[in-house]
Parts: C-alpha cells; sequence; structure tokens
C-alpha cells in the first residue's frame, strides 16, 4: 500500500482552525454537488468536532443533496448522549434540512457484530466519500480503530465490530482503515497539548491506526499549535 502522503496545517488558535475547517468542508460539499450532484460525508465522533458542527448550521449549501455516514459508533442507545450520532445530531444534523434518509447513522445498539454486517449492506453501494472528518486520541487511535487491534477484517469489510476498546465504551464499530481511505479528502481535527505526544509518534514514521489511513490524494491534518510539537519547541 502507498505511503501516507501528509499536508499538515498548524493554526494559532483553535477558533482559527475551526474556521479553517468549516471553510474546508463547505468547500468540498459545493464541489462535490456540482461535480456529481451529491456530497457523502463521513462525520467525526469525540468532542472536537463540537464547535465545528456548530459552526456549520448556518451554512449556505445545498443541504438537500448531503448524505451523511459516520466514521464509527459507540454501543450504546440511539438517544445515549455519548453516542456519535447523538453528539452530530445535537450540534448540527437536527438544525439542517438534510433529507433524514440520507443521514445514515450506525445501528450500534444492536451489538458490534450485529451492527457492523448491518453496516457494511448500508455502504455496499456507497462509492468513494467525498470528505472523511477524523479525530485523533492521544494514544493516535482514530474513528474506533485502537492501536494493538484490528484495522481490518479478513475480507476487508467496510465496518468491523470493535471490542475490549481502550477508550469506553469498549463496544464500538469502526469503519475499517481502507473503508476510511476510498476518500477524495481526508482531514483530521487534533487540538490540545494532550494530543502532542502522539502527533510527534505520527510524524517519526511509527505504525498507528492514524497513519493507517491513506487516500490517494493524502491525508490534511488540522493542528492547533497546542497540538503542535514544533511551536511548542519554538516557544
Ligand atoms: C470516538 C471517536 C474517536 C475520537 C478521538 C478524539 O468515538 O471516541 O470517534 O476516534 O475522534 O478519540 O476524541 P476527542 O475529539 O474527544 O479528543
Amino acid at each position: 500500500m502507498q505511503a501516507q502522503q501528509i499536508h499538515w496545517r498548524v493554526f494559532s488558535d483553535i477558533h482559527e482552525l475551526r474556521q479553517a475547517a468549516c471553510n474546508a468542508i463547505l468547500a468540498s460539499a459545493n464541489a462535490a454537488i456540482a461535480a456529481h450532484g451529491k456530497f457523502i460525508i463521513a462525520l467525526a465522533g469525540g468532542s472536537t468536532p463540537h464547535d465545528i458542527y456548530q459552526m456549520l448550521r448556518t451554512a449556505q449549501t445545498d443541504w438537500a443533496k448531503w448524505h451523511v455516514v459516520f466514521g464509527d459508533e459507540r454501543c450504546l442507545p440511539p438517544d445515549h448522549p455519548e453516542r456519535n450520532s447523538f453528539m452530530a445530531g445535537e450540534n448540527l444534523l437536527n438544525h439542517v434540512p438534510i433529507p433524514r434518509k440520507q443521514i445514515h447513522p450506525i445501528p450500534a445498539e444492536l451489538g458490534a457484530e450485529e451492527a457492523a454486517q448491518a453496516y457494511c449492506k448500508t455502504l455496499a453501494n456507497t462509492g468513494e466519500f467525498d470528505l472523511v472528518l477524523l479525530g485523533m486520541g492521544e494514544d493516535a487511535h482514530t474513528a474506533s480503530l485502537f492501536p494493538g487491534h484490528a484495522w481490518e477484517n479478513a475480507d476487508f469489510a467496510a465496518a468491523i465490530p470493535v471490542h475490549d476498546a481502550p477508550k469506553p465504551p469498549s463496544e464500538r464499530v469502526s469503519l475499517s482503515a481502507s473503508r476510511l481511505s476510498n476518500a477524495r479528502q481526508v482531514i483530521f481535527l487534533v487540538t490540545g497539548a494532550g494530543k502532542r505526544e502522539a502527533v510527534t509518534r505520527w510524524q517519526s514514521g511509527t505504525e498507528l491506526p492514524v497513519a493507517a489511513i491513506r487516500p490517494m490524494a493524502g491525508v490534511e491534518i488540522y493542528l492547533d499549535a497546542a497540538a503542535d510539537p514544533a511551536t511548542v519547541e519554538a516557544n
């Protein structure tokens, strides 16, 4: 497999990063809609995207052409506040007119195995994502792909069950590294001093889940100064 091409973008503060991320998401949406009549985005979970999702609520875009999938999900009830789909709904999806049939939550309430199989069927006729948003944990995990765990399964299924995940809850579903890599554009959103050590390991070429995401066009990594080892060293 090709080496990961990385485009680092460091922002002096988190507000600048968030605005740049919104601009990039909307540019990706408008280009995709112009090119093929729809925009397929895989949303990131965790807390980093909260504010970016909120900022998108007032965006001028053709929401009717948006199709939303999720990079991963925690095996919790759909209305549980720690569900990634709940967070995306609260901050964005419940506030914009994307047709509900075009929003595809991972049915993780079914349990990891059944939900992964169901999501593979959901994605069966979906080609390349236009945009994948991803976060990164302090151990350099992304989506629910963790160091020391499988990032693919034997038949390279699009969605894989995750058991005993180090980040609670232990039961999850994740898109695989190869499915997340099947995208025109991938943007990682990485902020805060807690992520700096993982960024250093990523930059050193260590084999990590974040480094396993290898779209043809490479990945863009949006860092704030706190997460950027170079900025911290310079200060
Ligand atoms: C999850 C996320 C996970 C997240 C990172 C970063 O379900 O937990 O998909 O991959 O993006 O752990 O989380 P924060 O944005 O909260 O730091």
